[in-house]
Formats: structure tokens, sequence, C-alpha cells
């Protein structure tokens, strides 16, 4: 079980040496390694995704990712980005399958925009495609039409083999929660999406004990402000889960808490929060490092089949906001007030 850990820029390091912390602690001989990506690829070998770097994730089961970028970096051309590095090593490891949930913490709840009674218990997984769609379909691009008129063009494309395999990683995860799929297209107007739909209901024989819904995106959109609480996993392409997740993971309040998972056919993974490398706060002990843990809490559970000990840490993340400890972020009038390493602290003293 080797993970390959890649602090990157900014909050990026303190964050990771969080989780890394309550990794240790379970105990479970796990083996990890450190390389640096993003600036700080940059800074030791001229290039965002250095050689080792990428041999080293390559080799291991799992990546455990901090976040990357600074805007010192702006100035640099396009290839030596940190950016650059995380798109690169999203496609060199085929990471299809992206797995952002959505999920309220009871102590959490006043930090949502929405009503307490509408969102309170709401625990949603939305599963995103993330090599297609509209965003990599040619013929892409801007010309110039014969009148001088500029055009832009994008293609919404999908095969019956990547539908399928972005399908099944959504059953198989409502297989271990509540057995539910709610599919989102626009099967109404896009023909690449009624073919979604098609495949969609083919696969589900293969899963006669999971109920599967379809929903189009527009009404999507709307229900999950209105009842969320009506989805357990939501499966959709590429570029209606860009939105529909973002939407969704707002819900629960504080982008310091965002978990996510990036998986390949193999199960094999990249964990990152959600956030960025937030430069504003870095270096300051003050960031909030349970996303990145709960992100190591996914690679247990999705990669290293582990769901007992997935489950006892996001439990432990659970006993420490109960207990009242906070970092700035989420921080309410009465609790007590931590910093990044303690917060980590408190996690692994839950655990
Ligand atoms: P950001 O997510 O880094 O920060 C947005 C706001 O949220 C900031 O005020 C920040 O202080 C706060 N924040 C973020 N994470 C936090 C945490 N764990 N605890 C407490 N507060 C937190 O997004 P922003 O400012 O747009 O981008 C900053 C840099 O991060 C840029 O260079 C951007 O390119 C990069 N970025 C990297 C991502 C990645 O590595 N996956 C994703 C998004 C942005
Ligand atoms: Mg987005």
């Amino acid at each position: 079980m080797k993970i390959a850990v890649l602090p990157g820029d900014g909050i990026g390091p303190e964050i990771v040496a969080q989780a890394v912390k309550v990794l240790k602690a379970l105990n479970i001989g796990l083996e990890m390694e450190e390389a640096p990506i993003g600036g700080a690829g940059y800074e030791a070998a001229g290039d965002p995704l250095p050689e080792a770097t990428l041999k080293l994730a390559k080799e291991a089961d799992a990546v455990l990712l901090g976040a990357v970028g600074d805007w010192k970096y702006d100035t640099l051309p396009r290839d030596k980005r940190p950016e650059r590095g995380l798109l690169r090593i999203r496609k060199e490891l085929s990471l299809f399958a992206n797995l952002r949930p959505a999920l309220l913490y009871p102590e959490l709840a006043s930090a949502s925009t929405l009503k307490p009674e509408v969102v309170s218990g709401l625990d949603i997984m939305i599963v995103r495609e993330l090599t297609g769609d509209i965003y990599f379909g040619q013929p892409r691009g801007i010309s110039t039409l014969e009148n001088g008129e500029r055009e832009g063009i994008n293609t919404m494309r999908y095969n019956e083999s990547e539908i399928k395999r972005i399908g099944r990683v959504a059953f198989e995860i409502a297989m271990k929660r509540n057995k539910k799929v709610c599919s989102v297209d626009k099967a109404n107007v896009l023909e690449t999406t009624e073919l979604w739909r098609q495949v969609m209901i083919e696969l589900s024989k293969e899963y006669p004990e999971v109920e599967l819904s379809h929903m189009y995106v527009d009404n999507a959109a709307m229900q999950l402000v209105r009842a969320p609480k009506q989805f357990d996993v939501m499966v959709t392409g590429n570029i209606f889960g860009d939105i529909l997740s973002d939407e969704a993971s707002m819900l629960t309040g504080s982008i310091g808490m965002l978990p996510s998972a990036s998986l390949d056919a193999n199960n094999k993974g990249m964990y990152e929060p959600s956030h960025g490398s937030a430069p504003d706060i870095a270096g300051k002990d003050v960031a909030n490092p349970l996303a990145t843990i709960l992100s190591a809490a996914m690679m247990l559970r999705y990669t290293f089949n582990d769901e007992a000990n997935a489950t006892r840490i996001e439990d432990a993340v659970k006993k420490a906001l109960a207990q009242g400890y906070r970092t700035a972020d989420i921080y309410t009038d009465g609790c007590n007030k931590v910093g990044c390493n303690a917060m980590g602290d408190a996690v692994v003293a839950a655990l």
C-alpha cells in the first residue's frame, strides 16, 4: 500500500502534513513517499510535474495531493505554470472518474446558505466523468467565417464504453451506499446524452438492486437547491458534473471541508481537497486541514477497500467538530478556535 504524497504549494504542505499524521496514526502499514509538484516542482526541477514525481505517482497505488498554484507564477509560460502539473498528472494517470461528496456535518449546519431543515442530514455523492464530453471533443476552436464573422465551436461527444465505465463507478458506489443512482442528462435535446441515458439503462440490468432514475440537468440544478436530500448518488458527464458538483458542494458551507477523489479503471486514485492553495493564508497555520484528511479517508475507501478505517477517520473528524474544535474558516462563537496543526492533532486524538 504505497502512497505518493505531493504537498504542492501554498497551504498544501501544512494541510497534507495533517492528513499524513492521521494516516500514520492508523498504524496500518501504509508506505508514504513525498515529491514536489506545481510551483514546488518548478522550483526543484524547472518542471511543474518533474519526471521523478510522475514516476513515483505511477508506481504508487494512490496519490495524496495538497494543492498547486501561487500568483507569483502567473508570469511563467503556460507549460511551466503549476496548474499544468495538475492537469498533466490527471491525464497521465487516466483519472476518468471524479467523486465529489456533498456532506453536511450537523455541527456546521449554520454554515450553509440554505435553511437547516432543507440541508440537515445531506449526504450526496456526485460522480462526474472527467476525460470526455464537450471539453475534449473535436472539432473545436474559434474560426473566421467567409463573411468575416467569428464562430466558436465545441463538440459534445461520448462513446458507449466511456459512458459505461463511469456508470459502473456510480453503480458500484451506490451498492456501498443506499442503492440509488440518479443519472443526469439532457436527453430531450442532446443526442450525446440520449445515448448516455440508453447506456445507463442497459448497465442498470447488471445492478438489479440499484434503483436508477433520470433527470434533466436543468431540473437537477433546481432540485439541488429545492430539495437536495432526494439525491444519493448522482452520475453525469463532464460539463454537467463540473457545474452541479460545485453547486452541490456549496450546500454544505465551507470549502475547507470538501474532499475529492479521482479514479482510474483499477481504482487507483488521486485524492485532494476541492479547494486551491490559498496563498493568502499560507504558512500561517490557520488553514483548515479537514478536506485533506477526509480525502485520505476516501483513499482508504476507494483505493484500499478499507471501509473500516475510512469510517474511523470520518468519525474522528465528526468527533473533533463535536468537541468544538474549529479552524478560522468554520469558526462560530463559543467554539474552540485552533490552527491547522492543532486541528490535525484533535483528529488524531479523536482517533
Ligand atoms: P482557493 O481555493 O485557494 O482559495 C479561495 C478562498 O478560500 C481563499 O480566501 C482561501 O484562503 C480560502 N481557503 C481555501 N482553502 C482553505 C482552507 N483549507 N482553509 C481555510 N480557508 C481556505 O482559490 P483561489 O484563491 O481562487 O486560488 C488560489 C490559488 O490556488 C491559485 O493559484 C489557483 O490557481 C490555485 N488553485 C488550485 C487548485 C488545485 O490545486 N486543485 C484548485 C483551485 C485553485
Ligand atoms: Mg469547476
